[in-house]
């Protein structure tokens, strides 16, 4: 699904200012994006629009299937929120189920999926524990395997390593951003690692997007170059691109 903005603008009641003065952004359907930007500087409010835990004042936000039909992005995401929400009585296994069942998936596929799942998460030794006495990293890793077992073509992610070290955060994000195939994935995040394994990164600063560009993976340039235009926009010389320095391969070059 690409997920597409156009204009939005959002106010809290009795807030000044409108927390969100026309957001724009467009991600290919299949890549991941990173939203940055300081705390208070409306990113949990985004995705809440996205994902239609607040209503949308004005402007759009579409996810639109590779044949063209468009749907409200809430109906095909899943959502790893900033606070954890997992039901704090059932196992992991159960907590992850949840998100096939979801998906509309058998008792018995839930029970695959979940097993699976969280293997990717490393937490395999944990799928019979009730979620209240796993720590909060552990619960943050469930929360993440719920989504991915959903099976939806989107991923909205607030923070969903915040809890982490170093070394988990990269496997669980390799989980959720490296294998995503068609998936569309949307993280915010305050750590720069999280946000340079994605493929574009939107910074959030006084209501609107205000720097648009690639992260290391770059894949845009390559695989969606001409499809869209942020897939067009240049890395600017600060964003930390590694890419090398030789020509772009051409479309079907080996
Ligand atoms: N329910 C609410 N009512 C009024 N104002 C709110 C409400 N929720 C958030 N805000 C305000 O809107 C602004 C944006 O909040 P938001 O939670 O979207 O920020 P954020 O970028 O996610 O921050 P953080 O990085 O700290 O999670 C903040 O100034 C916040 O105080
Ligand atoms: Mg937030």
């Amino acid at each position: 699904m690409r997920l597409v903005a156009r204009g939005v603008t959002f106010s809290y009641p009795r807030s000044p200012e409108p927390v969100l003065k026309g957001v724009d952004f467009d991600i290919p359907s299949g890549h991941s994006a990173a939203i940055i930007g300081p705390s208070g500087s409306g990113k949990t409010t985004l995705l809440s629009l996205i994902g239609r835990l607040l209503s949308m004042q004005e402007g759009t936000v579409e996810a639109i299937a590779p044949d063209g039909t468009v749907r409200p992005p809430y109906e095909v995401a899943s959502w790893v929120f900033q606070t954890i929400s997992l039901l704090p009585d059932r196992t992991a296994a159960d907590n992850v189920a949840i998100g096939a069942y979801s998906d509309g998936a058998t008792r018995e596929e839930a029970q695959s999926r979940a097993r699976d799942y969280l293997g990717r998460v490393g937490l395999t030794p944990h799928a019979e524990i009730p979620t209240r006495i796993l720590s909060g990293g552990e619960a943050q890793r469930v929360a993440i395997a719920r989504a991915l077992a959903s099976h939806r073509p989107v991923i909205l992610a607030d923070e969903p390593t915040g809890q982490l070290d170093a070394k988990t955060s990269a496997s669980v994000l390799e989980a959720m951003i490296g294998a995503h195939g068609e998936r569309t994935v949307l993280v915010v995040t305050h750590d720069p690692e999280v946000a340079d394994r994605c493929d574009l990164i939107l910074e959030l600063r006084d209501g609107r997007v205000h720097e648009l560009r690639e992260g290391a993976n770059g894949r845009l340039s390559v695989a969606r170059a001409g499809r869209s235009r942020t897939a067009m926009r240049k890395p600017r010389p600060k964003a930390k691109v590694s890419k090398p320095k030789t020509a772009k391969p051409r479309r079907g070059a080996p």
